[in-house]
């Protein structure tokens, strides 16, 4: 099969990460590359030369070490451009109850697509929640099961249309057919929970470094899907104006000696990195931690609150699966359990032919798409979910919304 490449636009990195992979089996790993990030805000482009330049040097490299060039990709969008409502569509069967097929549950799913989204946004992904039989019934799937009228209840996420057009438009100047987009916390969400997570109720937490993606779970599937404007470069301009260093200083300091809970950490003092002849004296590492374990308090208050403004009550007792360079933190796993007061864990990143010990957090997402080319369109719920997929012609957008078809 083709060779393709996994593309990650972030706010700090652009990573990709060159793959193929038959349908059903383990997609093999031939490269990886990366570059920092330049022309992204919040997971937006807002500079398309620039955010080029730095998606060509990632591509560049992932295609050296793969020893190959690709000419197809699949991409996470995330970042401040998506939002997510519950929406309901359904379909009339007949007079006399039939047996509902496969077909059906999409053409369900399918009245949400055709009921359109609000102007200037698009659908990337509808994912159906649960069925009603004849108004009343209610299951989580309805095939076999006879009915007049079955209506569904779908998670929409849409994308802000420019938003989208130009993380489209970037990576085709690469020369290359976007062939999915894929909302990066739920390739992530779904590659990195397990099922009985998700079937209990769980948060995936992607803590990037201009915001925070949240995608909420409960029985199996996503019901809210949001995005906290704050993250990792938050938590180093604190440190920067709290310790008087320059923010390269900040970042370094967090990334060499930083953890999310400064009551554990030993007093000590630290030299602090030269950074173009700013000398500055030692500093202490609990104040450090402190300063960054009050950031990240105020993230995930910002988590709590925002998932307290949707209508979502359930109870989430698979607690906190955190992802995202973030997560790299040490101690965030404690500091969220506390603040959540629920079970957390870092996710393991784990990639086929990689040792785990060499993926970070960061590389979540990648990890999520990688999992999403091996299973193809996800099995979220009757398998009847509509996904954006992009045609190939290059410079022609052939896009289709394509639930899986058949009985
Ligand atoms: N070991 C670490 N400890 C603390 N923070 C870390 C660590 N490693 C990375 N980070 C932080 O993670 C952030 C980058 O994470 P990530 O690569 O997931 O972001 P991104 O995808 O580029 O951004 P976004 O998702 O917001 O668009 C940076 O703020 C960085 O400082
Ligand atoms: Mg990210």
């Amino acid at each position: 099969m083709a060779r393709l490449a996994c593309l990650d636009i972030g706010s700090s990195t652009i990573a990709a990460v060159i793959a193929s992979c038959e349908p059903g089996s383990r997609p093999a790993v031939h490269g990886t590359g990366w570059a920092p990030a330049a022309g992204v805000e919040r997971g937006n482009i807002v500079d398309l030369p620039a955010a080029g330049r730095s998606l060509a040097a990632a591509l560049e490299a992932a295609e050296r070490d793969a020893g190959c060039r690709v000419g197809q990709a699949i991409l996470a969008l995330g970042g401040q451009s998506i939002q997510a409502s519950q929406r309901r569509g359904q379909l009339t069967l007949g007079r006399e109850p039939v047996r509902i097929t496969r077909k059906h549950a999409s053409r369900a799913v399918n009245s949400v697509v055709a009921a359109g989204t609000e102007p200037g946004t698009e659908f990337i992904h509808v994912i159906p929640r649960r069925f009603w039989l004849d108004g009343q019934h209610l299951v989580r799937n309805p095939l076999g099961m006879p009915a007049s009228r079955l209506e569904v209840e779908t998670h929409a996420i849409s994308a802000e249309s420019a938003a989208l057009r130009n993380a489209l438009r970037c990576v085709q100047d690469q020369g290359l057919d976007v062939r999915e987009v894929v909302l990066a916390s739920l390739a992530a969400g779904e590659a990195l929970l397990t099922p009985q997570e998700r079937e209990a109720g769980a948060i995936l937490l992607d803590l990037g470094a201009a915001s925070t993606g949240v995608l909420v779970y409960s029985q199996g599937t996503p019901a809210v899907t949001l995005s906290v404007p704050i993250g990792g470069r938050q938590v180093t301009g604190d440190i920067a104006m709290v310790l008087r260093v320059s923010l390269r200083q900040a970042e370094r300091l967090k990334l060499s000696f930083g953890r999310a809970i400064g009551s554990v950490v030993p007093e000590r003092m630290l030299e602090v990195p030269d950074d173009e002849a700013i000398g500055v004296d030692p500093i202490s590492q609990r104040l450090l931690c402190e300063v960054i374990e009050a950031r990240c308090e105020e993230i995930f208050e910002q988590v709590m609150q925002a998932i307290a403004g949707t209508d979502f009550a359930e109870p989430l007792p698979s607690g906190i699966v955190l992802t995202g360079g973030g997560a790299a933190l040490p101690d965030i796993d404690g500091l969220a359990r506390r603040m959540f007061a629920l079970p957390a864990r870092t996710a393991a990143i784990r990639f086929p032919g990689a040792a785990a010990s060499a993926m970070a957090p960061s590389w979540g997402t990648l990890a999520g798409l990688l999992h999403w080319l091996q299973r193809g369109q996800p099995d979220l719920l009757p398998e009847a979910g509509a996904t954006r997929r992009l045609g190939s012609p290059v410079g022609r957008l052939m896009r289709q919304l394509l639930p899986l078809g058949g009985e």
